[in-house]
């Protein structure tokens, strides 16, 4: 696209998508795809679900937005219902993944600030991802996404992931928080041994730092539990939403336990849009489907499935996930190439790295759209692995 006025942060690919319903979309040539991406893991209940799609036609027909100058009901009421979800954590509503963790990271530096603390670090994975404004790029542990933008905040130290011993070592009395995603999902859906996160918890308990988890892709139904932190059956002190959680219209969350929100006082923090009306009636919807629609279950099972599937298919490849966020990585740089022809063919993946594939479908795809899905894919795949 060289006449374009885009800046040039991405390369898309020229397949235009037009429409969309459940796990398919439709390109303006008219042709299907099977959507095992999701938006980035975004679509959890699929495109165009009816009731996503009413509740947010209902709620901009009535009002779209009136600023945090004024409550409006739709805020109020989602924020009772992720209360709801997590014991009774207090949410702060931004407009993406990036946002809830700078969020996060200002209430845990006022958190310590208040109680006494002489704590400013954070403690970060090495390959983690976070976001890319300047905070959240800080935060995330991939030297290349940072480099070109240095120098960053000050204040973060990163330790290779699923390490307890190399955790320890890094936590001191001078730790605001430590902020971890319960499984890395831009690093290639790398899955922490059992007892890390628990082991976290522990280790910030030990000195009074906060637990954040970064659920931004991992949360909401998308690991076959609400949020991926309860496989392990551990609270965190602040937690990161977005992605899935106004069914695809831009929205993020930071949420915290009531001791732990009420550090920020009226002027601390603030967004314009920020739990506007439309989209918290379109994260209403969101939950709603996710909950009577029982996707967390299906998440559940049908990961297993696909899980199992792309074992039998490539039993020399490593699989890994949980639910229905996976990847496959193969010995050697085949991602790329499987991405561009499963694309030709009618499929849309993702590749983390260029031996690593991601699946993240809508949790909503059927059993014969995951059977045309994975067929299609042993083709195009074995194509490309036996040239190779
Ligand atoms: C774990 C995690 N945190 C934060 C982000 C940043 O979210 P956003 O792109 O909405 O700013 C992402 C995006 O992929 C993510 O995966």
């Amino acid at each position: 696209m060289n006449d374009s006025y885009l800046m040039p942060t991405y390369k898309p690919s020229a397949v235009r998508f037009v429409s969309g319903r459940g796990a398919m979309l439709v390109d303006s040539e008219g042709r299907e795809y099977i959507d095992l991406v999701a938006g980035l893991a975004v679509a959890s209940v699929g495109h165009a679900h009816p009731r996503v799609a009413e509740a947010i036609a209902k709620q901009a027909a009535k009002l779209v937005h009136v600023s945090n100058l004024f409550e409006t009901g739709p805020q109020e009421e989602l924020a009772t219902r992720l209360a709801d979800l997590t014991s009774g954590m207090k949410s702060f509503f931004c407009n993406s993944g990036a946002e809830a963790v700078e969020a996060a990271l200002k209430l845990a530096r006022k958190h310590a600030r208040i109680n006494g603390r002489d704590a400013t670090r954070f403690v970060c994975a090495t390959d983690g991802f976070h976001g890319r404004t300047f905070g959240a790029l800080s935060a995330t542990g991939q030297p290349a996404k940072q480099a070109p933008f240095a120098p960053l905040v000050g204040g973060f130290t990163h330790v290779p992931y699923g390490d307890i011993a190399a955790l320890a070592q890094a936590i001191d009395d001078d730790v605001a928080a430590v902020l971890l995603e319960p499984i890395q999902g831009e690093a290639g859906v790398i899955v922490p041994p059992h007892g890390y996160l628990s082991a976290a918890r522990a280790l910030c308990d030990g000195v009074g730092a906060l637990l954040i988890l970064d659920e931004v892709q991992t949360g909401l139904g998308r690991t076959g539990a609400w949020f991926a932190h309860q496989h392990e059956g551990i609270d965190p002190d602040v937690m990161c939403l977005a992605k899935a959680l106004a069914g695809g219209l831009p929205m993020g969350a930071c949420l915290a336990r009531p001791e732990v929100a009420s550090s920020f006082v009226p002027g601390d923090h603030a967004s314009t849009f920020g739990g506007g009306p439309v989209q918290s009636a379109a994260a209403l919807a969101t939950l709603d489907v996710i909950e009577t629609d029982g996707l967390v279950y299906r998440a559940l099972v049908t990961g297993r499935r696909l899980m199992s599937d792309l074992a039998n298919m490539w039993p020399g490849a490593e699989v890994r996930g949980r639910g229905l966020l996976v990847a496959v990585e193969f010995s050697s740089d085949v991602a790329t190439e499987i991405v561009e022809r499963a694309l030709e063919a009618g499929l849309v993946l993702n590749a983390t790295s260029p031996n690593t594939l991601r699946f993240a479908p809508p949790l909503v795809i059927t059993n014969e759209q995951l059977d045309d899905a994975l067929a299609t894919l042993e083709e195009v795949a074995d194509a490309v692995l036996t040239t190779t």
